[in-house]
């Protein structure tokens, strides 16, 4: 019962901002990290649905998703590095005042991430894996992104 409360909190993170992501948004820096946040979500969109029993689970696509999560979560450092403002932005300034907790925030997106695109076998696995995924999702989300 837990588990799937979990799943369905993450799969609104995920939904809330995707149909309108980044239209509007002027600033380039602003709309290069959106996309690399969509990227993110889309793909965590993937393990979600096969979590919710929504796609037939595969093991190749979820690990897939899985190391596409990572790569775009190791690209958070270089996307972020420089403060940048948009009115659609819900990015917080407060990523720059500590910006090295931002980092050791995805560099534990990233790892959870790494894990889950090696270790994922069978249909098991994937709740605790994006359990873990989302976990991280919340925590960086939770200090340096708007909440509406
Ligand atoms: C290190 C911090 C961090 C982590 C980890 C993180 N996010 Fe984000 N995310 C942000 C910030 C900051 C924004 C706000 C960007 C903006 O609006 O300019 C954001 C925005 C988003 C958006 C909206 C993108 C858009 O186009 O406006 C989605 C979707 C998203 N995150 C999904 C996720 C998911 C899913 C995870 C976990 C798998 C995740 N994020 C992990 C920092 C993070």
């Amino acid at each position: 019962m837990k588990k799937t409360f979990q799943i369905a909190g993450l799969m609104l993170i995920v939904a809330a901002t995707a149909a309108l992501a980044h239209t509007g948004v002027k600033d380039p820096t602003v709309k290069a990290w959106m996309i690399g946040m969509g990227e993110i979500g889309d793909n965590t969109k993937v393990l979600g649905s096969m979590a919710k029993g929504e796609a037939v689970f595969d093991a190749e696509a979820a690990r897939k998703a899985a190391g596409a999560i990572a790569e775009h979560a190791g690209q958070i450092s270089v996307l972020f590095k420089e403060q940048a403002a948009d009115p659609k932005s819900e990015a917080l300034p407060v990523i720059w005042q500590t910006y090295s907790d931002f980092l050791v925030k995805a560099d534990a997106l990233e790892m959870a991430a790494s894990a889950a695109a090696s270790s994922i076998q069978a249909e098991g696995d994937l709740r605790p894996a994006l359990a873990a995924i989302g976990g991280t999702c919340k925590a960086c989300h939770q200090t340096y992104r708007l909440k509406k």
